[in-house]
């Protein structure tokens, strides 16, 4: 809210986006690695509107799925558009979600812009305001106006309706000043000024762009605001321009980081997204992808060849070369991989190891404790200062359901040892190498499931003559 006035904004993301050539709904496709409707989402959830209506039509659970995870703590609704005849049409979909006595402004904007800057947007709120209100859009300047809606203006200057490309005449196409397809308006004037749409032009369609002539008809206040990047408020319309946006937005997110201290060896082969937040003299080797709400500390060495989503990586914490981890939590101080899997569940207390060929899942790991070679570690509780030895299996599913491990403090779990799940080993337990824990084991204990040794002397020589002098098989 600002100036104390209601803001509900409507989000346009009904359209598959033919020209992606895809099964997937365009907003749905990924740049830096989430949907490109969690960008477009973010930049005008930061202006706090009261109220976010989302247009949905092509997959819409999956849009609305996304959304819902990108922006949590927002009082979304959905208005569900099944057959898209057009921005107007849309636009009258979201009002019908919003409530009746809502009395403010509405900001709209599309679902496919994912360079949309929240400051831009306060801005033109701001400059909005100081007008008076009624309607106002942003417009931009562009050297290639080809296919977008122009802005015309009367010999005053003043704005007097946008036409759309399709429907402009040769001296209308000449224009270069283009409308972003961003709008805000009140309440009261776009309830009226839609209301009033036709569909009677070149696509049939109902054009929200119509909402500027119908109002200026009214005598109401529009105004066209012309920001000056117009980078912000390209869209994205096919592979091609969404391949050229995640390279760009790669590079302005790395120059960043770089510039706030972080090491890229090879920026050409590292992939941040924007939501990822990296400390001071981190290291981020080759080929390595960093994800979604990942948070990496400062001192941190990332070898290289890396795919880390939904990660806490706490200081001075080393990734050796390939080491792939989502939504889990790495303690200070702790050294990962090479060749590491930790799925999702897993927290490392810190100062912790966790070594080649190491798989953890739902892992509660305490301070110190190591598991260097070759196990996998599901479902487990496991202490502090504890050593896991090479081959260590947690033997977590029966086939219906996953079973705990505990583990306590300082133990040693020897080599080769299977543990069968739900278990607890206690405190300072030794498990002898080779051992299947079927039963809890007391604190203090020695633990051992081995066969007594045989031994048979002389055995292997026989074993040779035997075979000597079987007549030979052809
Ligand atoms: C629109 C504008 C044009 C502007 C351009 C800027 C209109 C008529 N034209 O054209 O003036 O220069 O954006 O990019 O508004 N959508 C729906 N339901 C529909 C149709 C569209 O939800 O029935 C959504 C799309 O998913 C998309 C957005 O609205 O996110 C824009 O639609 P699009 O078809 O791309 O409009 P343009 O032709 O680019
Ligand atoms: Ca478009």
């Amino acid at each position: 809210m600002s100036d104390g006035r209601p803001l509900a904004a409507i989000v346009l993301a009904a359209g598959l986006g033919t020209r992606m050539r895809s099964a997937k709904t365009k907003v749905l496709h990924e740049i830096g690695g989430e949907p490109m409707v969690a960008r477009a989402l973010r930049a005008i959830a930061a202006l706090e509107p009261d109220l976010i209506i989302t247009v949905v039509g092509h997959q819409a659970e999956a849009v609305e799925e996304a959304i819902r995870r990108t922006v949590p703590n927002r009082q979304l609704r959905f208005g569900l558009q099944a057959e898209q005849r057009g921005t107007g049409d849309a636009a009258r979909v979201a009002l019908g979600e919003l409530p009746a006595g809502f009395n403010g402004d509405i900001l709209i904007g599309y679902g496919d812009t994912p360079r949309l800057n929240p400051s831009t947007l306060a801005a033109f709120r701001d400059a909005h305001h100081a007008q008076g209100g009624g309607l106002a859009f942003i417009s931009v300047e562009v050297p290639n106006p080809d296919g977008y809606g122009r802005v015309v203006r009367n010999g005053a200057g003043d704005v007097e309706r946008i036409v759309e490309h399709r429907d402009a005449s040769a001296a209308e196409r000449t224009i270069n000043e283009i409308n972003t397809g961003i709008y805000l308006a009140d309440a009261t004037l776009l309830r009226e000024a839609l209301a009033a749409l036709s569909n009677d032009n070149a696509q049939r369609e109902f054009y929200l762009t119509d909402i500027v002539g119908i109002a200026r008809g009214c005598g109401a206040r529009v105004t066209a605001w012309c920001a000056n990047d117009p980078t912000q408020f390209e869209g994205i319309n096919n592979r091609e321009e969404l391949a050229r946006m995640n390279q760009e937005l790669r590079t302005l997110r790395i120059r960043a980081l770089m510039e706030a201290g972080v090491t890229f060896v090879d920026p050409a082969t590292a992939y941040v997204a924007d939501t990822v937040v990296i400390g001071p003299d981190t290291v981020v080797g080759p080929n390595v992808q960093i994800l979604g709400d990942s948070k990496i500390g400062s001192g941190v060495v990332i070898e290289g060849t890396a795919w880390l989503r939904d990660v806490a990586i706490g200081d001075r914490c080393h990734l050796k070369i390939c080491v792939r981890a989502e939504e889990c939590t790495i303690g200070e101080d702790s050294d990962v991989g090479p060749f590491a899997n930790l799925r999702s569940g897993t927290e490392l207390a810190g100062h912790n190891r966790i070594g080649n060929f190491v798989e953890t899942k739902k892992a509660r790991i305490g301070r110190g404790t190591k598991a260097s070679h070759l196990s996998y570690l599901g479902d487990a509780v496991i202490g502090s200062e504890t050593n896991i030895g090479c081959g260590v299996i947690t033997v977590n599913y029966d086939g219906y359901d996953k079973h705990v491990t505990a583990i306590g403090d300082r133990c040693m779990v020897g080599c080769d040892t299977q543990l069968v799940a739900p278990v607890t080993v206690g405190n300072d337990v030794y498990v002898a190498s080779g051992t299947t824990i079927l039963k809890d084991v007391e604190d203090g204990a020695l633990a051992l499931s081995h066969h007594p040794q045989r031994e048979k002397p002389g055995w292997t020589a026989g074993w040779h003559r035997r075979h000597k002098e079987r007549p030979k098989k052809n």
